[in-house]
């Protein structure tokens, strides 16, 4: 078996302390809305992957038909020694491009979720002789840090994972990983693409009801974490396509008005009957908007690849 590390980069009450400022902020202004990374807990994480092998959820499969296609070519143009991959959850599809690295290689996983990563890291670690697995639970949003392994490095995320940041969230963010970089590094971006209204409702709102829990478990993290009382079925999931931002935003509607207690906080959150309260939005890209993005940043695009069917795509940029 190779190594594997797992390390936390946060202070201990940092994870705490954010869920905390995020839902006094949230939670108090109008609209409310929460950030999408509080989803994600074992249980969250566990949810999401159901969501990656249902029939309405297509990125997944679109991305990963792309780097069946693609991996052998992405390590020959980038030589990476190290993946890095931000946002890694299951790190399922990422199998594919560790296969195409020469080695040894170096492969950097970085998530929110401690659980997703000792998963995934563990099975890499058994599954890929002669990989160093040095998994990091950290924000990749906030004052990420890489630990210091060989280059060139390639920076992969995936998932479409760049939609659920607001557009002056991702400028940030993609300034953030050009300056982690060297010039010649590279970055391999996700992005689902904008496509018709219906294919992309039902991707967020599958007729087995696993994306509705997934949102509402949202309200189960901050009923154990902050001692709050939602009860997640006085809510109901929502997803709709905001076709002048060209998101999907996913959100909880109270069916009924109601108060809720969050102790910790000591708030009293009000909810009207039919209030809603955002707890994702998705945005869906065009080319120009990509390569816009990724020049501002500092980085090059190089090559730009969509599945078959043209559903979603991958950019391979440098940086410069
Ligand atoms: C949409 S899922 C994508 C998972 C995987 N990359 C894929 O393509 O299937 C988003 C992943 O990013 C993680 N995540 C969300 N916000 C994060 C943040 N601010 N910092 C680190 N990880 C985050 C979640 O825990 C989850 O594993």
């Amino acid at each position: 078996m190779s190594p594997f590390t797992l390390t936390r980069t946060l202070p201990v009450d940092a994870t705490a302390a954010a869920l905390r400022a995020d839902v006094a902020h949230g939670l108090t202004r109008s609209p409310k809305q929460l950030p999408p990374k509080w989803f994600y807990d074992a249980r969250g994480s566990e949810l999401f992957e159901e969501i990656t092998g249902l029939p309405e959820y297509y990125p997944t499969r679109a991305e990963r038909e792309i780097l069946r296609d693609r991996s052998g070519e992405i390590a020959a143009v980038t030589g990476a020694r190290t993946l890095v991959e931000l946002g890694s959850g299951s790190s399922e599809k990422t199998r594919l491009l560790l296969r195409a690295l020469p080695r040894p290689a170096w492969y950097v996983p970085v998530d929110v979720s401690e659980s997703a990563l000792a998963g995934a890291g563990r099975a890499l670690a058994e599954e890929f002789p002669r990989l160093s697995v040095h998994a990091l639970v950290a924000d990749f949003q906030s004052g990420l840090a890489l630990p210091d392994t060989p280059g060139p490095r390639l920076v992969a995320f995936l998932g479409g994972t760049i939609g659920n940041l607001l557009p002056g969230e991702r400028a940030e963010f993609l300034a953030a990983v050009a300056d982690l970089l060297a010039p010649g590094d590279a970055l391999l971006l996700g992005t689902d693409l904008v496509k018709d209204e219906a294919t992309l409702v039902a991707a967020y709102d599958d007729a087995r009801g696993v994306t509705a829990r997934f949102n509402k478990n949202v309200l189960a993290v901050i009923n154990r974490e902050l001692g709050a009382d939602f009860d997640p079925d006085g809510f109901d999931h929502v997803a709709v396509w905001n076709a002048a931002e060209e998101w999907i935003e996913m959100r909880l509607r109270a069916r009924d008005e109601t108060t809720v207690k969050v102790p910790a906080l000591d708030l009293l959150v009000h909810f009207a009957a039919g209030e809603e309260l955002r707890t994702e939005v998705s945005a869906k890209f065009r080319r120009e908007r990509v390569d816009g993005e990724l020049s501002a940043a500092g980085f090059a695009p190089r090559r730009w690849w969509t599945d078959g069917a043209g559903r979603f795509a991958l950019s391979l940029a440098v940086r410069v």
